[in-house]
């Protein structure tokens, strides 16, 4: 089977490689390599396959999918959790098979969520530079001690109940929105709606996904609803959060801090070196600019046990779909 493989990078290389390296050799699987993101300019590197291959921010609109139809590809295997940038309706219409890996290694997501609390709050990344350059002020440097505080887990799954384990391991009270809450979540803190959750927690962090309904889920409603000088932490999907809406809150003081590893313009940023650019997203630039901002590029799943995770669990989708098996994984 020829799987064209979209948006790649050398760790994806790196992780499907070995992997072939300790398959048997009737895994007849054949990854070909595209750096390009799939779109409609792209989707043409795809002609020849039986398969693609894809990441978060590939898009796979009604269109795109309709010209993987056309080229004979039946199947597409996402090599991640969120499956927003689909359009499965028209993909099970054309009888694609579509399957994703549904978890790997939440707790590598939650504990980049924690890094980016502890960075934020600590100012570590600050006092990294000035360290260097021989300056040992500590003017700036003033966090809060988070154990005692209130943290709000929005959304309760797989991810979200990792962050609440960790949040109570810090001694804070955790407090926890979902429309359809896990049983699980009891142990480490406490079901709210989501307007006592934004008026009560310290910190927010979102581990919801992307739905029409949690679309700009935070906006200027929702950040005036929470406690004046929260922090806000978004490791999810960038368009839950109204950008525009954060900066105001930013500058009017009411959102005191805020960690994004997503971003809802990044498909034009993210996973490339932009550092000899111009940066033209001017909404971008402005969050950069403040010191209470802290982002980095959607790097929550980037550990070697995930990326093993998602390389062997893609795997395993192709292969369920080359022997007409029952795939767990299916959407
Ligand atoms: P999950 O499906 O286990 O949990 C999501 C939870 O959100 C579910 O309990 C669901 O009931 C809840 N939910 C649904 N609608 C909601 C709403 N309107 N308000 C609050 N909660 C709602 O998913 P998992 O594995 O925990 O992943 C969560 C998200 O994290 C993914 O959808 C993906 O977007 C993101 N993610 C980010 C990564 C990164 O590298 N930064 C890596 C992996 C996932």
């Amino acid at each position: 089977m020829r799987v064209t493989v979209f948006s790649a990078q050398p760790y994806d290389r790196r992780f499907f490689d070995e992997l072939a390296a300790v398959q048997d050799a009737d895994d007849d699987i054949e990854w070909h390599y595209q750096e390009a993101g799939l779109d409609a300019g792209t989707v043409a590197l795809a002609a020849g396959s039986d398969a693609v291959c894809v990441f978060v921010n590939d898009c796979l609109d009604a269109a795109v999918l309709d010209t993987l139809a056309t080229l004979g590809i039946r199947a597409i295997v996402l090599r991640c959790a969120g499956f927003n940038n689909i359009d499965l309706a028209a993909a099970h219409r054309l009888g694609l098979f579509v399957a994703r890996v549904p978890a790997y290694s939440p707790e590598a997501v939650a504990e980049h969520a924690l890094a980016m609390i502890m960075t934020l709050n600590r100012k570590t990344h600050r006092a990294f530079n000035r360290v260097r350059e021989g300056n040992f002020a500590l003017d700036g440097l003033l966090g809060v001690t988070l154990h005692g505080k209130t943290a709000g887990v929005i959304g309760t799954g797989r991810i979200g109940l990792c962050m609440a384990r960790i949040l109570k391991g810090l001694g804070c009270e955790v407090l926890g929105y979902d429309p359809y809450p896990a049983d699980a979540f009891q142990a480490y803190g406490e079901a709210v709606p989501l307007e006592a959750l934004l008026a009560r927690s310290d910190i927010v962090s979102l581990h919801c996904p992307l739905t029409e309904q949690t679309h700009h889920l935070i906006d200027d409603g929702t950040l005036a609803a929470m406690k004046p000088g929260a922090m806000l932490v978004n490791t999810s999907r960038g368009a839950l959060i109204d950008t525009p809406a954060v900066i105001g809150a930013l500058k009017s003081r009411q959102l005191g801090a805020l960690a994004i590893d997503v971003y809802e313009q990044e498909s034009e940023l993210f996973f490339r070196d932009h550092s000899a650019e111009i940066i033209d997203d001017d909404v971008f630039a402005r969050l950069a600019s403040f010191p209470n901002v802290l982002i980095t590029g959607h790097q929550g799943f980037f550990t070697v046990e995930a990326l093993r995770e998602i390389a062997q669990v893609t795997r395993a989708n192709l292969m369920a779909y080359a022997e007409g098996i029952e795939c767990p994984n299916r959407l």
